[in-house]
């Protein structure tokens, strides 16, 4: 058991995780609650590397193993190299996605086994879990809008609306099944709503 916090922040695309996590930083600065944020895949020069090679359109021939790997390989670094040893400091640790995004876009979006997905996450992270997920949900045709209003799309951003709609139903079921952890957030409301939930939130977790 750490001292820290781990809290993961998951969506599918355009669902505003940037605005709210700065949300979420101002409350963690406010309440003197020592922190790290970081994000996946990536938070270490290693894994932003791998990052890179994720995301560039370019790769138009990365298999969905391969891919389903190197999201592991990154996470394997990241929690060696900075997740861990945050948490045994006792700071909390507010990642941009963790494995529940492995298991919505390489398990949801491209149709990978959980089973095996499950098995990457036991020999990556043994028994070490988010304390809490907070899953920032939006319908999917919503959230594309919002991409497309940002302009550069990436290697994943590039996916059809069946994609994101199969991912956003496998965010949903986690959700259901581990309804202790995960925390909905809807943020298609005006954003002073949505950080009324996310306040309300963070207010149970550092209580
Ligand atoms: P983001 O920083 O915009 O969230 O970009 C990361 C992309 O990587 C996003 O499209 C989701 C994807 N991703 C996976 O497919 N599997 C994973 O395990 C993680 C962490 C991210």
């Amino acid at each position: 058991m750490f001292k820290g916090k781990f809290i993961t922040i998951e969506g599918s695309e355009g669902a505003g995780k940037s605005t709210n996590i700065g949300f979420i930083q101002d409350y963690l600065n406010q309440k003197n609650i020592p922190f790290i944020l970081t994000r996946e895949p990536g938070g270490t020069p290693v894994a932003e590397k791998i990052r890179d090679l994720l995301l560039d359109k370019a790769n138009t021939s990365l298999c969905d193993d391969a891919e389903l790997l190197l999201m592991f390989a990154a996470r394997s670094q990241h929690l060696n190299e900075l997740i861990i040893p945050a948490l045994e400091a006792g700071k909390w640790v507010i990642s941009d996605r963790f494995t529940d995004a492995s298991y919505a876009y390489q398990g949801g979006g491209r149709g990978l086994s959980w089973q095996k997905i499950a098995q990457l996450e036991q020999w990556v992270q043994g028994n070490l879990r988010p304390d809490a997920t907070i899953l920032l949900d939006i319908p999917v045709d919503k959230g594309m809008e919002r991409v497309r209003e940002r302009g550069e799309t990436d290697r994943f951003e590039q996916e059809q609306l069946s994609f994101f709609n199969r991912i956003r139903e496998a965010y949903l079921k986690l959700a259901e099944e581990n309804p202790e952890r995960f925390h909905i957030v809807d943020t298609l409301p005006a954003i002073e709503k949505v950080h009324k939930q996310l306040e309300r939130v963070m207010d149970h977790l550092s209580s």
